[in-house]
């Protein structure tokens, strides 16, 4: 199966090719299939935003550029028309505050990856500063990347006070917000409110972590409240690791303006003669079919160009961490690595507590820093766990937290100035009391942490999948790298540094997989899903917590990212007992993985789980892959939730149901479908079965007309033997184009 969308697609329409030559370039067009920007970029002036919406033909292209009606500024900036909030602002070196800028050109470049992109430059009317704004493209993809540039041409140092990726303005109407929210064990909850007078920010200040809170993703539903299926919808996307900052300022003009760009909070810059300061792109997209259609953008254009081996299918894990804690041993990891590979899982992860020579980790408190394998827990070492994965068949995986220490370590005693700490203070310790940031801005700390992944990679070769984890935040301002007075780039050059860092581990491992981790849900975002391959959606694997959670996080993240796994009732952090069902059920509709100790499973529950493994491999390549359609939500309070996944080429589908509460008679709603082929026939197999009967509909074939205007009926509970019966239900339909 591929994801790739055959539709062809112009970069730049040729009317804005033709005006791109550098005297007199005006209208831009910055067009992907479905969804066109225009700018207009007249030489001297600001660059102008004129449209954004639906793809505009030749005809309206000439007519809207032609209007010059309704514009603003593309990306507006401080000081001589500074009654508005503004994208960037700066301090010159004579102490000006002000920019005014004019377009001196645009250009265009193709990318090695097919990506086109436009640059809009700037300079300043007196200053030697320019600013480029930059819109990048696919052919595949209804998604526009863009980012803005900033570059000293001049002797002084230019402070940035403020320096937002983007500026978009948006239509007043009846617009509604949607954004998540959250909090540690509970990330990625989702929340919808019309855009109302006064400035709406969404921010972040976690320093290393961005997304337990607020995430650097929105969607604007232009009409009216927000709906999955239909409606003109914006979707924005930050692709940045730190701290972040969404402003929409409703005043008293007819737009929203909208930006979104790094938190400058604390984090002024100094250019320095000849610098270039690059912002992180926001990725936007349009949708005329509501927040589904925007979702579906974002899943697409993240597959195909921005998540790493997002096109490739992921393996199905167990993780040690909810089944021993930090209780590894050799013989455990081995009964965990044959479990796993009895059950028909392809790879074991060992998590936290397998290092630490002078200091053994036992708990939170000590060894982050020292990533020397505890031989005394595994006397064979990482190469005897290696081969006790190949004997069972399965590949290997290990967790690492490299951008931390704890006080107790090797890594501290030798280096206590690779931490985050400001000068004359003691630092303030995070979890475990202890816990330590490593300063990534500074290179011998880059260098340190690379060497974590590259020691581990080079002496065994054989590890598969690398969980990296980042247990907390930057909790003292100090870097004792940076210089006196660039103490306020430390929360930036962290971030710099990390991606440098990546960039050097992806350079040499570019196969190996990478889990985003950070204490749960703290890394769901864009910007590092270019070096790594999925997230941990979150710590609290609790099905019926994640059924909200991860229908959050599908708003923005494909499911091949999500990592979902089954863990054991009751749960360990809510302490409900859900069946082993419904577990599996909510698992099997993001990456499936256990995290569970199956040593404390009976014999019946393996088989459960070893039938639905074998059954999520034939339906893995549909919801890895496929296209995501978000059918009845949890928060809207109906009992059940249901969403389903479509193969591109519609040739099948997989459909999930859950039941949500347990009242007697519920009237729950039958779900209607979405996405099939009206005219295709699909044949009904339900997965992971545990009714003595099968459903009704089981084998039978309904045209995706039926499934999509009538639905099928759920039963409200599961036909099982009496002592079987308890307070949950859910549905896995597999549907197969006949
Ligand atoms: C964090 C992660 C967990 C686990 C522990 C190990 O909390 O989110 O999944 O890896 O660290 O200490």
């Amino acid at each position: 199966m591929t994801s790739k969308c055959s539709k062809t697609v112009l970069a730049v329409a040729a009317a804005a090719m033709a005006a791109m030559a550098p005297a007199q370039a005006e209208t831009v067009h910055v067009a992907t299939s479905g969804t066109s920007l225009v700018l207009d970029a007249t030489e001297g002036q600001p660059l102008k935003f004129v449209y954004y919406g639906d793809r505009l033909g030749a005809a309206d292209l000439a007519a809207v550029a032609g209007e010059g009606a309704w514009t603003t500024d593309a990306y507006p900036v401080y000081g001589m028309t500074a009654h508005r909030e503004t994208a960037m602002s700066v301090t010159h070196p004579d102490g000006n505050m002000t920019l005014d800028m004019g377009v001196t050109g645009v250009r265009e470049s193709v990318g090695e990856d097919g990506s086109r992109t436009v640059t809009v430059a700037m300079t300043d009317k007196h200053y030697p500063f320019d600013i480029e704004v930059n819109y990048r493209t696919y052919a595949d993809a209804d998604v526009i990347e863009t980012w803005a540039e900033a570059v000293n041409r001049g002797k002084g140092t230019v402070q940035l006070r403020e320096y937002a990726s983007a500026f978009l303005p948006i239509r007043r109407s009846d617009v509604h917000l949607t954004s998540l929210y959250g909090t540690w064990a509970n990330e990625g909850r989702v929340e919808e409110r019309p855009l109302q007078h006064g400035m709406t920010v969404i921010k972040n200040k976690d320093g290393a972590r961005n997304s337990h809170t607020a995430h650097a993703e929105v969607m604007f539903s232009l009409d009216g409240p927000a709906d999955e299926q239909h409606g003109r919808t914006i979707g924005a996307a930050l692709c940045y690791s730190g701290n972040y900052r969404l402003r929409i300022d409703t005043g008293d003009s007819d737009i929203h303006e909208f930006y979104a760009g790094i938190n400058e909070d604390n984090s002024t810059y100094n250019l320095k003669k000849g610098e270039r300061f690059a912002t992180p792109p926001l990725a936007l997209t349009y949708s005329s079919e509501g927040k589904g259609g925007v979702s579906r953008n974002f899943h697409s254009w993240g597959r195909n160009h921005r998540l790493a081996h997002g096109t490739e299918l992921r393996k199905i894990l167990l993780n040690s961490w909810e089944g021993v804690y930090f209780d590894i041993n050799e013989e455990g990891m081995a009964q965990m690595m044959a479990d796993i590979a009895g059950m028909g899982g392809e790879l074991f992860v060992m998590d936290d507590g397998w290092f630490g020579t002078k200091y053994p980790r036992n708990n939170d408190s000590t060894s982050l820093g020292d990533w020397t394998v505890d031989t005394r827990k595994l006397p064979s070492g990482i190469a005897g766990l290696c081969a006790t994965a190949k004997k069972n068949g399965i590949r290997f995986g290990i967790w690492i937290e490299p951008e931390m220490v704890n006080s107790q370590s090797e890594l501290y005693e030798a280096h206590p100035e690779y931490i985050i700490k400001p000068t004359n203070r003691e630092p303030v310790m995070g979890r475990g009391g202890t816990q330590m940031v490593l300063d990534m801005a500074n290179p011998k700390v880059q260098d340190l942490v690379f060497h974590v992944v590259d020691t581990l990679m080079t002496k065994y070769p054989e590890i598969d999948y690398i969980k990296w984890d980042s247990n907390a935040p930057v909790m003292n301002h100090g870097s004792q790298y940076l210089s006196a007075d660039n103490q306020s780039h430390l929360l930036v050059d962290y971030h710099r540094g990390f991606a440098k860092t990546l960039d050097r581990i992806r350079a040499k491992y570019p196969d190996v997989t990478i889990q985003a981790c950070a204490s749960g849900g703290g890394r769901a975002n864009w910007g590092v899903l270019p070096w790594f391959d999925e997230f941990w959606v979150s710590d609290n694997t609790d099905a019926v917590q994640r059924v909200y959670m991860q229908w959050g996080t599908s708003h923005f993240f494909p499911a091949v990212a999500m990592a979902s796994h089954i863990s054991a009732a009751p749960n360990h952090q809510t302490q409900r007992v859900i069946p082993l069902k419904f577990r599996t059920d909510v698992a099997m509709s993001g990456r499936l993985g256990m995290e569970i100790q199956p040593k404390n499973m009976t014999d019946e529950e393996k088989e459960q789980c070893r039938k639905a493994i074998a059954e999520y491999k034939t339906v893995r390549p549909v919801v890895q892959q496929g296209d995501l359609y978000r059918l009845l939500s949890p928060y809207d309070g109906k009992g059940a939730a249901s969403l389903m996944y479509v193969a591109p080429d519609k040739s099948e589908a997989v459909f999930f149901w859950w039941r949500l509460d347990n009242d007697v008679n519920p009237q729950l709603p039958r779900v209607t479908m979405a996405g099939l082929d009206p005219e295709a026939s699909y044949t009904v197999q339900e997965l992971n079965r545990i009714d003595v009967k099968p459903l009704p509909v089981e084998g039978k074939s309904y045209t995706g007309r039926y499934l999509m205007s009538n639905g099928l009926e759920m039963p409200e509970q599961h036909d099982v033997e009496w002592h079987k019966k308890n307070d949950y239900s859910s549905r896995v339909l597999r549907l197969v184009k006949k």
